[in-house]
């Protein structure tokens, strides 16, 4: 069972709220800010640097590589990426990548109210095309409940892919409700909320080159979830 260590008060599920990034911040808010400070003052610690995370990225194309040869006959590797924050870490991976790749994107948002995920998702934007009979690799951002990756796992397989495997930067295997199997991981995570490198907190932060973590207690703009 998942601890809800981070975020003291918040149901766990309720951190799955993708798509709905107020919701996501007004849950998490009382538990990131204490008054009205300005948001210069949020701290954030480093936690994993842009170098750090490009070699690991390097790495895991290099086992994709290697687990994927190139064959004429057989079917291409076809990488699903989940937006928005999966985009930032699928970019530098398909270019670590040697062997022929294509490229879909899928966007999804958690079912159910801003205290209760119900676990279920809602598709937000469909693949551009078909996969049946490709090898799929989906890309996450960050696994943590696995609500999320599990729903999309089920929709991924019922489309018939011939194999999917999923590949996550980072992996919060202390907080997982749904066992999900993950078969390339950059990092395991604190129970922490980090952002940067494509992770948001209501939208913001994803432009960081590097990977923090918003320490529980700092101070955050008054105007977030707004
Ligand atoms: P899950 O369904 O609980 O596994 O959560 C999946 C989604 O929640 C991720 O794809 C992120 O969008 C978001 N998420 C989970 N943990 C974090 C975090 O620490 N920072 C930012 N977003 C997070
Ligand atoms: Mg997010």
């Amino acid at each position: 069972m998942a601890s809800s260590g981070s975020y003291p008060g918040v149901p766990v599920g309720a951190t799955n709220c993708r798509g709905n990034s107020s919701d996501y911040s007004r849950l998490l808010l009382p538990h990131l800010v204490r008054d009205n400070e300005p948001v210069h003052s949020s701290k954030l610690r480093l936690l994993l640097s842009a170098q750090q995370i490009q070699s690991r990225v390097a790495e895991l194309a290099a086992a994709i590589d290697a687990d994927y040869p190139e064959s004429a006959a057989g079917p291409r590797l076809h990488l699903v990426v989940a937006l928005k924050g999966a985009c930032f870490f699928a970019v530098d991976l398909v270019r670590a990548i040697r062997r022929d790749v294509s490229l879909d994107f899928l966007a999804v948002s958690s079912y159910g109210s801003a205290t209760q995920s119900s676990g279920r998702i809602r598709i937000t934007k469909e693949l551009d095309s078909d996969i049946a009979g490709l090898d799929v690799l989906l890309v996450e951002d960050i696994v943590d409940t696995g609500l999320t990756v599990k729903q999309i796992e089920h929709m991924l397989r019922r489309q018939g892919p011939r194999s999917l495997r999923i590949a996550a930067l980072l992996d919060k295997p202390g907080r997982r409700i749904e066992p999900v199997k993950l078969n390339y991981v950059g990092f395991e995570a604190p129970d922490e909320f980090l952002v940067g490198y494509g992770l948001d907190f209501d939208e913001r932060y994803r432009n960081l080159p590097d990977v923090h973590v918003l320490e529980s207690g700092s101070r955050e703009t008054a105007s977030l979830g707004q």
